[in-house]
């Protein structure tokens, strides 16, 4: 065991080696010299190749292989986390897949399943079985902290909303109620957990060029889409749980 200096908080940043989730890695990396953080990917290749991007920067990373869309690579992950660490201080939630990815599926069936299976039943599996390891890193006195990227898209308050700015992409059924699904997942455990002191909040990174949108020429930067997210991984006693925000605020469940 004990890769990690134990004075190191442990974060694992699903989905890492791209995008919001390799923006949220490189922040860590960049800012937090206390943490070392786990690069979740779903080849090590790829994992390897996103730190080689890191190099320039001072702080520990280091990849680890896991696909949330499988039981045994959760395992696999969560065993490996134990045995180098020990514990996880944060579980970031963060791969996901939207409608491009499944646009080649036969049937709406296939879509929304396929979907679903990456955005919420592989979030919600992976958290379940990421909470051993916080509570490890609770008994040493650190606040665990799970942070569930999520969406805007997925809120229930937006989408009845006339006036939302998106209201006429409504159409994006299955990729918005996985993220309504996934939202109340991160409810569910931020108050499951409210009495223990973890802080477990949702956040919406914005509208993001990255490959998920095949790089949207009006998408914002994907830079920036990782700054709430780790405001919420770097959450102390004192910081709040059961939220749903964005950069700017709050967001209607
Ligand atoms: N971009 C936006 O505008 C936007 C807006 C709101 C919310 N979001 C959310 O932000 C999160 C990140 O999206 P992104 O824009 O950064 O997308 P992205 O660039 O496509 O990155 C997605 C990441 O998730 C990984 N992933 C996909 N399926 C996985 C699986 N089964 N197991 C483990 N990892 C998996 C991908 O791995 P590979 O590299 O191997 O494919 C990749 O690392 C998603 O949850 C998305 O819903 C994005």
């Amino acid at each position: 065991m004990a890769d990690t200096p134990a004075t190191k908080q442990v974060v694992l940043v699903t989905g890492g080696n791209q995008g919001i989730g390799f923006e949220i890695v490189k922040k860590l990396v960049a800012e937090q010299p206390t943490y070392h953080v786990l690069l979740g990917c779903r080849s090590l290749s790829k994992g390897v190749e996103a730190i080689s991007k890191l190099e320039k920067l001072a702080g520990s990373v280091s990849p680890v292989e896991v696909d949330i869309t499988s039981d045994e690579s959760i395992a696999a992950c969560v065993t490996q986390i134990e045995r180098e660490h020990g514990k996880l201080d944060v579980l970031i939630n963060n791969a996901g897949i939207g409608r491009h990815a499944v646009e080649e599926l036969p049937s709406l069936r296939a879509k929304m399943a396929a979907l679903f299976d990456v955005n919420v039943f592989g979030t919600l599996v992976m958290s379940d079985a990421a909470i051993p390891l916080l509570q490890k890193a609770a008994d040493q006195g650190s606040v665990p902290r799970v942070v569930f990227i999520t969406s805007e898209m997925g809120s229930l308050g937006n989408t009845l909303n006339p006036s939302w700015k998106y209201y006429q992409h409504n159409t994006s059924i299955p990729y918005k109620s996985s993220k309504a699904a996934a939202n109340m997942i991160g409810a569910c455990y931020s108050t499951l957990f409210e009495k223990t002191g973890w802080k477990i909040n949702c956040c919406c990174p914005g509208l993001r060029k990255t490959a998920f949108n095949n790089h949207l020429s009006v998408a914002m930067d994907v830079e920036e889409g990782a700054v709430r997210a780790v405001y919420l991984a770097t959450l102390d006693k004192d910081g709040p749980t059961g939220t749903f925000t964005n950069i700017d605020g709050t967001e209607p469940w």
